[in-house]
């Protein structure tokens, strides 16, 4: 009837409206976008579909029955990025502070209960006050059904987290859940326990950008992947994520279609490692040199820089990158680094991305910092994490590959499916300097050292071995991992069965 009809459209006209104009005003005050400003964004234009505009929360204690606005505190649907599907909730700040209620936390579990049945990657953009007070344990309730959701969802289908204002208490366990979480410089921030109550139980004083700000999780905590300076470059920095991402465990990643030639010779590589073996260069610069177009979308770029990490594709076809940072630490691998470099392995296996290690490590940080809180244990991690990694496995050792880094790195032992040597490479137990002083105790330090220089500071003891395939000029680098890759496109390698594996945690 007509009284239905108009009732219908103006609930969506206030649903639309969420928390009113003023909030709004007030959000946007911030430099923040409203939740559906960023959902708008995020998908292709007009491709959005909404779920559940109607639902509204069904607590009426604290005078909360008189105030209800329907689709509630979060926006929840599907839309397609670059023409494939994603799902997305985006919470609404703007209404009850975008605090998660019962039917919040049904709205959001019901989106990814759909993902995992088709098969589709899940965006959350955060953006709430947390556990809806007035209806206390209700709320808890519903966080806990997320998490196990994102639990189930783990390895199946890509999650990803963008935390585009606050983000406290028990709030912050489903993005650390999720594959990535991404932060707004200066408007987001994530903390178990705010400023007041830190102040409280440890006297420690602390501002929430201090505690919880993107610096702080990008540089020392690395609980966030990365940064951007506002919603609008965040909301795009996501797509070009996506679009390096299957979206599935089932699925293939896409296929971009490519003008670099994938036989171009990388003729910039011939100079990159300098002459003296201890001096720096920037692995970057091999990354670049080698992906297509020189694009490589970076994992926490400002975390643990002795390590890098990111997607780029080879030949338009995604791939993981991890390579050693000669520029920072000289490339030794730390607790940080062995964490940073196991999650993303592992990503990159849960999702059949093929994994290319460019390799320049003079072994593990030494020292008490490291051993006492755990770099056997933490760098167990990511020598996990390539043991049982199945998918395409291509490793390039650019310089030295010392001791037990040089196994850690995707060796040919870790079941590397091609492993080269650049004429620089030095695959050997350690340095010179330090071989020789525990060898010959400091006699005759120069001569020894000479030899031992001519024995292993080259390329050939692993080579007459068979631990690398070929010595590569680096300019054809590219060229053979295009071909190594076309050729391993039909692996097939698994794992013994088991209920699951006990990574060293
Ligand atoms: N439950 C219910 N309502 C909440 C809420 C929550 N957890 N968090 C915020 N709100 C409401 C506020 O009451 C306010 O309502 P109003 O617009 O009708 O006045 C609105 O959301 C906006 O909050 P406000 O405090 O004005 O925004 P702010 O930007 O100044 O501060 C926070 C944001 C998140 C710092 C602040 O709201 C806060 O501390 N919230 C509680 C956080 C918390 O402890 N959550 C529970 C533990 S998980």
């Amino acid at each position: 009837t007509l009284a239905v009809r108009k009732k219908i459209e103006e609930t969506r006209e206030k649903a639309l409206q969420g928390g009113g104009q003023k909030r709004i005003d007030t959000q946007h005050k911030k430099g923040k976008l409203t939740a559906r400003e960023r959902v708008n964004l995020l998908c292709d234009e007009g491709s959005f579909i909404e779920y559940d505009m109607f639902m509204e929360h069904d607590c009426d204690d604290f005078g909360m029955g008189a105030s209800r606005i329907p689709g509630d505190s979060v926006v929840t649907g599907r839309g397609k990025i670059s023409g494939r599907t994603a799902f997305v909730f985006s919470q609404d700040f703007t209404v009850f502070g975008g605090s998660l209620s019962g039917a919040h936390a049904k709205k959001i579990c019901k989106i990814m209960d759909q993902a995992a049945l088709v098969g589709a990657p899940v965006i959350g953009l955060n953006d709430s006050g947390g556990a809806r007070i007035q209806e206390g344990v209700v709320s808890l309730a519903g966080y806990a059904d997320i998490f196990q959701r994102n639990v189930m969802s783990s390895g199946v289908i890509p999650q990803i987290s963008l935390v585009m204002g606050p983000c406290a208490g028990g709030a912050v366990y489903s993005p650390a859940l999720t594959d990535f979480t991404f932060m707004v410089r200066d408007s987001s921030y994530l903390f178990i326990t705010g400023p007041d109550v830190v102040k409280s139980v440890t006297n420690e004083e602390v501002t929430q950008e201090e505690l919880g700000g993107a610096k702080t999780h990008t540089t020392l905590s690395g609980v966030a992947h990365g940064a951007f300076d506002n919603d609008i470059e965040a909301l795009l920095g996501i797509r070009d994520l996506f679009n390096f991402l299957p979206l599935s465990n089932q699925d293939e990643a896409p296929i971009r279609r490519c003008d670099d030639p994938w036989d171009r010779d990388a003729l910039g590589l011939d100079t990159v490692v300098p002459l003296e073996s201890t001096a720096p260069y920037n692995m970057m610069d091999v990354i670049k040199g080698v992906v297509d177009e020189a694009e490589f979308f970076e994992i926490h770029a400002q975390y643990a820089k002795n390590i890098i990490v990111g997607f780029g594709r080879m030949n338009g076809r995604t791939v993981g990158i991890v390579g050693n940072q000669p520029k920072v630490a000289a490339g030794c691998l730390d607790i940080n680094a062995s964490v940073k470099g196991a999650r993303f392995v592992r990503f990159c296996d849960a999702f059949n991305v093929p994994i290319i290690t460019f390799e320049d490590v003079p072994g593990f940080l030494p020292g008490t910092s490291q051993e006492y809180n755990g770099i056997i244990r933490n760098g167990a991690k990511l020598l996990y994490a390539y043991a049982e990694a199945t998918v395409p496995k291509i490793t390039i050792i650019t310089r030295k590959a010392y001791g037990g880094a040089y196994d850690v790195m995707s060796s040919k032992h870790l079941r590397g499916d091609i492993n080269y040597a650049w004429p620089t490479a030095e695959v050997a137990v350690m340095g010179a300097k330090g071989a020789v002083q525990i060898i010959f105790r400091g006699k005759d330090t120069e001569a020894k050292e000479k030899e031992y220089m001519e024995l292993f500071a080259n390329p050939f003891p692993a080579a007459v071995r068979g631990y690398v395939d070929d010595i590569i000029q680096p300019h054809v680098t590219r060229r053979r991992i295009c071909q190594d890759l076309e050729m391993l496109a039909t692996k097939k390698l698994s794992n013994p069965w088991k209920k699951h594996g006990n990574i060293p945690l």
